[in-house]
């Protein structure tokens, strides 16, 4: 936005430039990043590893003998370097975690306070048995014991697998039990929207349908003396560990630090194993470089720590370069819709990431929240999650960003671990709407089906084309669904991300969604198979598939169409027990927002079902040649049912 009498000619229209003090003081310029980008990829991954600190250094970048093995020969400790090594170079002192909590209340750990506690609950998860490569399990909402639980299974070596609150008993028994996990991190409860939730009793579900023993460790939240069951209280633990000192201990840079559960391309959860020595690399380098944050910023990254952005930008990134990082506990509108803002002003947020789903709820509600408090500490913004629009991009930079604050639309995924499309904010320009470029070490392409790179201006699939330090550790052996190569592109190293994409003249790519069945709701990947598999099993249902519909709000909808027996109504009595197993399998957050019934669902002639039909119907768009189905009536049924 210009402000002023002058109008913006259309070339400002469509770029937008960083304001000039913002260049002059980023951590990577126009000259750093052409130097990147000529001196090539290896030069920008060691650079990225050397702002860590190793206990020995690695031998090489990358070893591709055989397998993908980031910084060979080096070995780390996670926990190290994001605590330790800032209160041995000073700045004990300084703040760590800043916890916004639900009612009103706040917390502030320094560097030091973060220290000692991490070192407690480490030497008391030691004493439960908890051992090198031991899986254990989180399942906390947004209270700093969550940071600090991961922070002492990494510096024991221990990689922890965070379950998201808001899934059920049911996902997260399928999840410990994914993971052979055998330790669980939970809390007593929580409120939402100022409602208590008994999270111990969903984690007691969960534990008894689990083949494996499983030892409870509870963090009280509530208080309310309804944590009941076998289990060791976290504030014991800790107390009775106080003043311990556990030396961190040194992993190999390709040892796990934790593993996140996600939905594969074809719907399925799917465990997904981040490394010690490449993961951080990646995320310390993008936080450095596409966050700009230094140990004198307060972040904020609002996502929970229960995705991979919290795991990433809330708190390894942030916490491995020294800076501050704000937990926020609650839900953005409550008690009041300005909450966000005074949590930005009273902190003096500088850098703050969310998604385009929240900027358009905030846009709903108005300017006037934001216009109420003084956010000129921001100086950077960013949005992950979905693609941004030029609307919302405009809106985030005028309101929030005060017409200057320059955005980096980052991409990524579970997968990549951390940010590798996006413009950086001090050396490239910003066009509203478009994501940016690769990073510097990051190798990009849009493809055909062959995996050809397609000329400018036509869609295709996006690849990436070289492996790059924070790449999950499941595509690092050449092998299963991440790293598929296509027939025609011999000895090139694909990965396919499953998002379709444009590159425009400019090379700054646009994304156009998920080409395949991965579901994302409110940024948010959910697995449709695992709402499918929860939605066969009501009594009456006979099939259902999943799609997402699209959600002006939401990005997507969770539409489900099923197919119940012959003899059973699809009536309103139906649809609730639809919606009611979905939320007892995963949680809320997954309960389809429309149920379709369908005497049967669109198959092929060999009888898979063709989602590609389906999500077509839910968005009311036009099918093209359905003569390839064997049940080709069924789509103008529900054509015509979708349309009442
Ligand atoms: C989508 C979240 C457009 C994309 C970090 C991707 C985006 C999926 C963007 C990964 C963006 C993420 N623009 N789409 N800036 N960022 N996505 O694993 O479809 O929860 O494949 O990781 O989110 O979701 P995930």
């Amino acid at each position: 936005m210009v402000h002023g009498s002058r109008k913006e000619t259309p070339r400002e229209r469509r770029w937008k430039t960083p304001p000039p003090p913002f260049v002059s003081g980023a951590n990577v310029t126009t000259a750093d990043r052409n130097a990147l980008r000529d001196a090539g990829w290896p030069t920008c991954w060691s650079g990225a590893a050397e702002l860590l600190d190793w206990c020995r250094p690695f031998d090489a970048v990358l070893d591709t003998d055989g397998t993908t093995r980031w910084f060979p020969g080096g070995r780390l400790n996670a926990s190290y370097n994001c605590i330790d090594r800032h209160v041995e170079g000073g700045r004990g002192d300084e703040a760590a975690i800043i916890w916004e909590g639900k009612l009103g209340e706040t917390r502030a750990y320094t560097y030091r306070q973060l220290e000692d506690e991490v070192n407690a609950f480490a030497a008391a998860l030691r004493d439960l048995g908890v051992g090198e490569d031991d899986v254990v399990t989180l399942y906390m909402p947004m209270v700093p014991e969550l940071p600090i639980a991961m922070l002492a299974c990494a510096r024991i070596g221990a990689p922890h697998s965070v379950v998201f609150a808001g899934f059920s008993a049911d996902a997260l028994a399928t999840r410990l039990t994914g993971a052979n996990s055998e330790y669980l991190v939970t809390c007593d409860g929580y409120y939402r929207r100022g409602t208590a939730l008994h999270l111990k009793s969903m984690a007691d579900n969960a534990c008894l349908s689990v083949e494996q023993d499983v030892e409870q460790i509870v963090v009280n939240r509530l208080d309310d003396g309804r944590s009941t069951g076998d289990h060791h209280s976290y504030a014991d633990l800790v107390s009775d560990h106080d003043g311990a000192e556990i030396d961190p201990v040194e992993r190999d840079s390709d040892d796990l630090l934790f593993l996140i559960y996600t939905s594969g391309t074809t719907g399925e959860p799917t465990l997904v194993g981040h490394t010690t020595g490449g993961y951080l690399a990646h995320v310390a380098w993008t936080s450095y470089a596409v966050f700009d944050l230094g140990p004198d910023d307060t972040h904020w990254c609002s996502a929970d720590v229960g995705w991979i952005t919290g795991h990433s930008y809330a708190v390894y990134g942030p916490l491995a370069l020294g800076a501050a990082t704000v937990l926020y506990e609650g839900t953005p509108d409550h008690p009041e819709k300005n909450r966000l803002w005074e949590v930005i002003e009273r902190n003096e947020v500088d850098v703050f990431y969310t998604a385009p789903t929240s900027i358009r709820a905030f846009m709903k509600w108005g300017s006037e929240y934001p216009e109420q408090h003084d956010l000129s500490s921001l100086r950077l913004l960013g949005t992950v999650g979905e693609p941004i629009d030029e609307t919302a991009w405009r809106w985030y930079r005028e309101h929030v960003g005060g017409g200057e604050c320059p955005i980096v639309d980052t991409w990524w995924q579970t997968e990549t671990g951390g940010v590798v499309l996006s413009t950086l904010p001090g050396a490239d320009r910003m066009r509203p709407g478009a994501v940016g470029r690769e990073l510097p070490g990051i190798d990009a392409a849009v493809v055909n089906e062959v995996g050809e790179e397609v000329a400018p201006g036509e869609s295709g699939r996006l690849v990436l084309t070289r492996p790059w330090p924070g790449m999950a550790r499941s595509l690092c052996d050449g092998s299963g669904w991440g790293a598929r190569r296509t027939s025609t592109v011999r000895n090139q190293w694909q990965y396919d991300t499953g998002d379709n994409a444009v590159r425009d003249v400019d090379g700054y790519l646009h994304l156009l969604g998920r080409a395949d069945d991965v579901l994302n709701v409110s940024g948010r990947r959910l697995s449709t198979a695992e709402i499918e598999s929860a939605i066969v099993g009501v009594e009456g249902v006979a099939e259902a598939a999943v799609v997402g519909g699209t959600d002006t709000m939401k990005g997507s909808k969770v539409h489900a169409f099923v197919s119940p027996e012959s003899n059973v109504a699809g009536d309103e009595a139906l649809r609730t027990r639809v919606r009611s197993a979905v939320e007892s399998a995963i949680g809320s957050i997954a309960a389809p927002d429309s149920v379709t019934f369908t005497p049967s669902l669109p198959k092929t002639r060999s009888g898979k079902v063709v989602r590609r039909y389906l999500k077509a119907i839910a968005n009311g768009e036009t099918l093209g040649d359905t003569s390839a189905l064997r049940n080709p009536e069924v789509v103008g049924e529900l054509e015509s049912l979708l349309d009442e």
